[in-house]
């Protein structure tokens, strides 16, 4: 095994931190090498392995009319990140979720979050996370402020630290000043803002966010954004995001699962997927809707060009270089009979790395229905 300059000093320091020799938080030089060895420390269990935030092995959920929501669910997520779960309406994002969160037990596999079996030790579990589920919980005949208080005494919360805790909330969701409103007489976005604030009353470890931004307007959705991105950020809770929105995962999350028909089909960072798909992707709008089987057999047999798929008006293609793939793709297109009305050349998206993991892109899977 070979050890690069960067992981040896690391654990240098790391042995000496645990030695006593020094606290690895007052090191005074080379932040990056503090950094990293506190990342070391949380990610380690007392045993030295790996401990993960959730740790989820072959879930499977079967619904009556044996709907199979969840199909050998595996994940694994790191402490403090915010992990984005992706997939179309019907993937099995919710079902997975009111699994981790307690609220329904599995057929079969297992799942841990922060180290406890989510059916063996719910209660352990439930206070140690947050959920804010796809439809709010929100009282909408109390004010924001009660909302707040209710839950915080749910989770035995009283007096002033109770209070300190709502006010803190109201000022961090900006919601300081409507706090003593009816919540039906807030704003989609603001009703979102304290089901989060709901969520995090009693300082969860890990955070569950569904669908956080399902119909929100684009304005409340950005704002929303900020709010999540400062929770691992700043307060170093694990977040696990499930959302239908390939943009929003995209952005936020440090690391994402696509999940398909009750599985994950493709894991990894934003980055790190789409890199793995060569080549550039090419969008063509058409004149008017046109056979699938027709635009493959024009463009097919280019050379560099592949993963042709056709939806209505629609039509897209894979390409190893887009610039130079554009023409030819254009000339076989005109000689098949299919005029085409508009060409963009992109750089693939994890809507192309959906539609290569599960043979379809995002649009078809929920207008069909995943399964
Ligand atoms: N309580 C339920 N009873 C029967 N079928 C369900 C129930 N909840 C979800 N399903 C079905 O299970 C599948 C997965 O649903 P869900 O977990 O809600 O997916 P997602 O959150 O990704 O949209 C869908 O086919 C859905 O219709
Ligand atoms: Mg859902």
């Amino acid at each position: 095994m070979e050890w690069s300059g960067e992981e040896i000093a690391v654990v240098v320091l790391a042995v000496l931190g645990a030695a006593g020799v020094f606290n690895p938080r007052q090191v005074p030089a080379a932040p990056w090498r503090i950094e990293v060895v506190l990342e070391l420390k949380t990610d380690m269990g007392e045993d030295g392995k790996m401990t993960y935030a959730i740790e989820v092995c072959e879930l499977v959920k079967t619904y009556p009319g044996k709907i199979r929501a969840l199909d050998g669910f595996t994940l694994a997520v790191k402490p403090g990140i915010i992990f984005g779960l992706l997939g179309p309406n019907g993937a099995g994002k919710s079902t997975a979720i009111r699994i981790l969160n307690t609220l329904s037990r599995p057929d079969s596999g297992t799942a841990l979050v922060d180290g406890m079996d989510v059916t063996r030790k719910p209660g352990a579990v439930r206070a140690r996370i947050g959920c804010v589920p796809q439809k709010s919980g929100v009282d909408p005949e109390a004010t924001g402020r009660e909302n707040l208080e209710l839950q915080g005494r749910l989770h035995g919360l009283r007096g002033r630290e109770l209070a300190a805790r709502v006010d803190e909330l109201l000022e961090r969701f900006s919601l300081a000043q409507s706090a003593n409103r009816l919540a039906r007489t807030f704003s989609g976005g603001m009703q979102r803002k304290l089901d989060v604030a709901l969520g995090l009353v009693h300082r969860p470890h890990v955070l569950f966010l569904d669908e956080p931004t399902t119909g929100l307007d684009p304005e409340a959705r950005a704002a929303m954004w900020d709010d999540i991105a400062k929770l691992a950020g700043e307060d170093g809770i694990t977040v696990l995001l499930t959302t239908h929105y390939l943009e929003e995962a995209d952005r936020l999350s440090a690391c994402v699962a696509i999940m398909d028909r009750g599985r994950v089909v493709a894991e990894g960072t934003p980055e790190r997927l789409k890199s793995e798909l060569r080549g550039d992707a090419i969008q063509i709008e058409l004149m008017r809707a046109a056979q699938d089987g027709v635009v493959r057999a024009a463009l097919e047999r280019l050379d560099g060009v592949s993963e042709v798929a056709v939806e209505g008006r629609a039509l897209r293609a894979r390409a190893d270089h887009g610039a130079t793939a554009v023409p030819p793709i254009l000339a076989a297109l005109e000689l098949a009979g299919v005029p085409v009305a508009a060409v963009r050349v992109a750089r693939p998206t994890l809507d192309d790395v959906y539609l290569r993991h599960a043979g379809r892109t995002f649009a078809q899977a929920e207008l069909g229905g995943s399964r």
